[in-house]
């Protein structure tokens, strides 16, 4: 029986990821690197085989999955659940029709930073494929299939990096203390610098360009501009903080996290890794060897990824 019969019966063992937009070919590389078969993909889903690792290409991974042709019993058995749905819509078709207004759906709406309340619903995730109805008591994001779409401010900042660190800031649970000191390398034109000043005492930012007028006016930011493979961390014994956004090979950048490691007080970490086509496992392997540390694809990166590091993350 082939696998799109079996998901009808009831009788895969499967597990859902959902891929972030255009990124689809490099979670098929690193199913593949796995060893992680795919049963059936379409451009918004793939079915796979159960497992425990954690996929840096997901958007959402869900477990605990569940297949059925719609019907009267399956509507009952989501109601009773008495729980919030999440609908993730794949294609039109009845099966949707006939289940959606009949759930208790949670609302799609924008995140306004900073969030002072954490999104805490409990939810099950549901889907189609094709005419079977998938759903997940236990999907791996807080905010339903990662969507990380803010209320934007675009009046200051002067890019939109700087939503890959509202990204860490509401997902992540960075224990910034206030007298805290940061280095940020790579910063112009100072989307991150802008975010980093309300969080630290002094951010010293570096980068080879000037800081867009408005960033470079914040009183706690010190811009210094010049190459960030050169700073002496001797001159910034008051910084435990340690970002970058700055565009080099994923080796570089590397080097340079080993480097502040043993030779500056820097202990937290939050760093992009830029890549130039496929996913550089060796290096993604080597920086999660550094104790305490996760690599994470936010869903404001590109083709990047997210490392940090920190004693208290969690
Ligand atoms: C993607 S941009 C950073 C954007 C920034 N995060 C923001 O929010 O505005 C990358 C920056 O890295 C800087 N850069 C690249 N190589 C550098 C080097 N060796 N030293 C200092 N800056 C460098 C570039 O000048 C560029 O401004």
């Amino acid at each position: 029986m082939d696998y799109y019969h079996q998901l009808k019966k009831s009788q895969l063992n499967f597990q859902v990821i959902i891929p972030f937009l255009k990124f689809n070919q490099e979670l098929e590389k690193e199913l593949l690197v796995k060893k992680i078969k795919i049963f059936l993909k379409t451009e918004k889903l793939f079915i796979i085989s159960p497992t425990d690792e954690t996929i840096i290409w997901a958007q959402d991974h869900w477990r605990d999955c569940h297949s059925a042709l719609p019907s009267k019993e399956l509507q009952q058995t989501l109601k009773d659940l008495n729980i919030f749905a999440y609908h993730y819509k794949t294609e039109k078709n009845k099966a949707v029709e006939s289940l959606l207004g009949r759930l208790k759906h949670i609302p799609e709406k924008r995140i306004k930073f900073p969030v002072t309340k954490k999104f805490n619903f409990k939810y099950y995730t549901w889907t189609t494929y094709e005419d079977v109805v998938i759903y997940s008591l236990s999907p791996l994001k807080t905010y339903p299939v990662g969507w990380h779409e803010f209320d934007e401010d675009k009046d200051f900042p002067p890019n939109r990096a700087y939503l890959k660190l509202w990204e860490v800031f509401t997902t992540q649970d960075l224990k910034i203390k206030p007298d805290d000191c940061v280095i940020e390398i790579g910063a112009a034109p100072g989307g991150w610098s802008w975010v980093l000043s309300q969080y630290f005492k002094k951010v010293y930012t570096f980068d080879r360009a000037d800081l867009a007028p408005q960033v470079k006016k914040i009183k706690n930011i010190e811009h210094h501009i010049g190459d960030a493979f050169k700073i002496n961390p001797d001159e910034f014994t008051d910084c435990t903080w340690f970002f970058s956004d700055l565009i080099c090979t994923p080796e570089k950048i590397h080097e340079t996290i080993e480097f502040w490691l043993a030779h500056s007080r820097v202990k937290n970490f939050v760093c992009t890794i830029k890549f130039k086509g496929d996913t550089p496992f060796e290096v993604i392997d080597k920086l999660l060897k550094i104790p305490d540390s996760k690599i994470v694809r936010l869903y404001h990166n590109k083709n990047e990824v997210t490392w940090i590091s920190s004693p208290k993350v969690t």
